[in-house]
């Protein structure tokens, strides 16, 4: 980012100013997961760029390692096995799309078939590379209240950001793995789901926009099955910044059916 004062760079685009993308590198996930990983200060510092990715090999982890040790109330190690979790999904996302290429298609069925079985649990690997990527790429900030229109779309939908913090700690005690705050293309409003699964329950034409992970795996090492604790810390760590900048991205770049390409 250094050096840039007319552009940023935010996931795989490069943004003027102005907000408006003005190169688009190939993507391997779209332009969702590019504005999930967003480039926080403390991921800036640690180099955040993605590794080349080997020969073939289309998905490629993306380095928080910049966020260990430098949250609140979320240690290196909790970090450090989280981000092991995170790149294991990058390895079956890309193991399951290279073997569709050869998957055995006579046997196709819809009860047990390798092409069903491939193509369900690859959305499950994807979408667990993505909301990581926007998961971590929302953590490394000071928390407290977001600003400008942001903090004003929240204020309407949920009347004040009090009342929204305590809407997102009640929505991470209710679901089983993720809490998304998101902008709906369909309607261009702010709103919320909950996922038990990675792939179970994400809609589409839906931007995530900050993205809590409530599975155990993502709180354990710090705080044992006492989930209230880790969402306070969650709270404390949120980069609205970066949070921000992806609404600005997705109300201005609709990925929806109603976007003007
Ligand atoms: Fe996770």
């Amino acid at each position: 980012m250094a050096g840039k004062s007319e552009k940023e760079i935010i996931g795989n685009f490069e943004v003027s100013k102005a907000g408006l993308v003005t190169r688009r590198e190939i993507l391997t996930m779209g332009a969702v997961a590019a504005a999930g990983a967003l480039v926080t200060p403390a991921l800036a510092a640690a180099g955040a760029a993605s590794a080349p990715a080997p020969a073939g090999e289309l998905y490629v982890a993306k380095d928080f390692s910049g966020l260990q040790g430098k949250l609140d109330g979320l240690s290196a190690s909790q970090i450090e096995q989280h981000i092991k979790l995170y790149k294991g999904y990058i390895g079956k996302s890309n193991e399951l799309r290279s073997k569709l290429k050869d998957v055995d298609l006579s046997t196709a069925n819809a009860t047990y078939s390798a092409v069903r079985e491939m193509l369900v649990e690859q959305s499950f690997a994807v979408n667990g590379v993505i909301y990581h990527e926007f998961y971590f790429g929302n953590l490394g900030g000071k928390g407290g209240d977001p600003s400008g229109e942001l903090k004003s779309a929240l204020e309407e939908r949920w009347g004040s950001i009090a009342k929204f913090n305590d809407f997102l700690k009640a929505a991470g005690k209710s679901v089983r793995g993720w809490v998304v705050i998101g902008f709906n293309t369909r309607g261009g409003f702010i709103d919320s789901f909950g996922l038990d699964s990675h792939n179970i329950g994400s809609p589409a034409n839906f931007v995530p926009l900050l993205v809590l992970d409530v599975y155990e795996h993502a709180y354990m090492v710090d705080y044992g099955i006492d989930r209230a604790k880790y969402l306070d810390a969650f709270l404390k760590n949120i980069d609205w910044d970066v949070v921000g900048k992806r609404f600005s991205i997705a109300r201005k770049h609709p990925m929806g059916a109603e976007a003007t390409i």
